[in-house]
């Protein structure tokens, strides 16, 4: 197995490796605990080998929201048709952390990718925090942020065209929000590292609205820059895994005409602090 850093900030890629081999786990395990964002290149996995694979790493987080699998309803899809304009995950996110307790990490096999685009853009919120000036670390840590999925898959969302294609479903299942520190210390690494994002983030508890928009606004152009960001270009049969407690992610929408399918399991985490 041979396991290859992406960037200086985050990310690796392995080679060699296959989902399916119990042997192949622990070094799998290590890899992603180091790098939070692991590219296994090239595997043969079907529904089942997905699921066992991301069963070794903690119980399955079903996604209320996604399009299932038919006959694994565990699975959720990630499709863009030719036809459709919109991709689901464009804007910068951290899976679920509209939730109490957030999933730890997001397993996102490529069964059909377009001919080009269509990569996924990753950022460490570890190393965007470190890069902040000491008083501003010291003003966020001890801040609380609010985060919802109501206004993302709520029932005012029925007219996009996610919903209204079936993508996307479930609208008045969308009633979570969840209170989590700005800044957590990382449940395995003990990293500290930034928890907010700017699709499921809300607001800052104790700030007015405007410091909290001009707080949270300032983070986010901040936690943009390339030093924190690594770039997976995929090929059908990457799968690849990535902490929610570490990172965010966005989809790259750039492959008009062409169909995307990814298959999505998200495993269980554990309240953050
Ligand atoms: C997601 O946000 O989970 C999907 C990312 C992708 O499709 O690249």
């Amino acid at each position: 197995m041979d396991i290859k850093p992406l960037t200086g900030g985050l990310g690796a890629e392995i080679f060699g490796a296959d989902i399916r081999r119990p042997e192949d786990f622990e070094a799998i395990q290590g890899a992603f605990a180091s790098h939070s964002v692991i590219v296994l290149r090239g595997q043969s996995a079907r529904p089942d080998d997905h699921l066992a694979f991301a069963r070794r790493f903690g119980a399955i987080n079903v996604n209320r929201f996604f399009k299932r699998v038919e006959g694994h309803p565990e699975i959720a899809m990630v499709l863009k048709e030719k036809d459709q304009k919109e991709a689901i995950g464009e804007g910068w996110h951290t899976d679920h952390s509209y939730d109490q307790i957030p999933a730890m990490g997001s397993i996102l096999h490529a069964i059909e990718m377009p001919p080009y685009g269509g990569d996924t853009l990753f950022i460490s919120m570890g190393a965007a925090y470190e890069a902040l000036s000491p008083k501003m670390r010291d003003f966020l840590d001890g801040l609380w942020a609010m985060h919802s999925s109501r206004h993302v898959f709520g029932t005012n969302t029925l007219d996009s065209e996610a919903a209204r294609s079936g993508r996307l479903g479930n609208a008045t299942a969308a009633k979570q929000d969840a209170r989590h520190p700005v800044v957590i210390t990382h449940p395995l690494s003990g990293r500290r590292g930034l928890f907010v994002n700017p699709v499921f983030t809300t607001h800052i508890e104790g700030l007015t609205l405007g410091e909290s928009d001009a707080i949270l606004a300032m983070l986010y152009e901040h936690c943009k820059q390339p030093e924190f960001q690594c770039r997976v270009r995929w090929q059908a049969g990457d799968i690849t895994m990535w902490d929610n407690r570490a990172t965010w992610h966005k989809a790259i929408n750039d492959y008009h005409g062409f169909r995307r399918l990814m298959h999505r399991v998200t495993v269980d985490g554990v309240a953050l602090s």
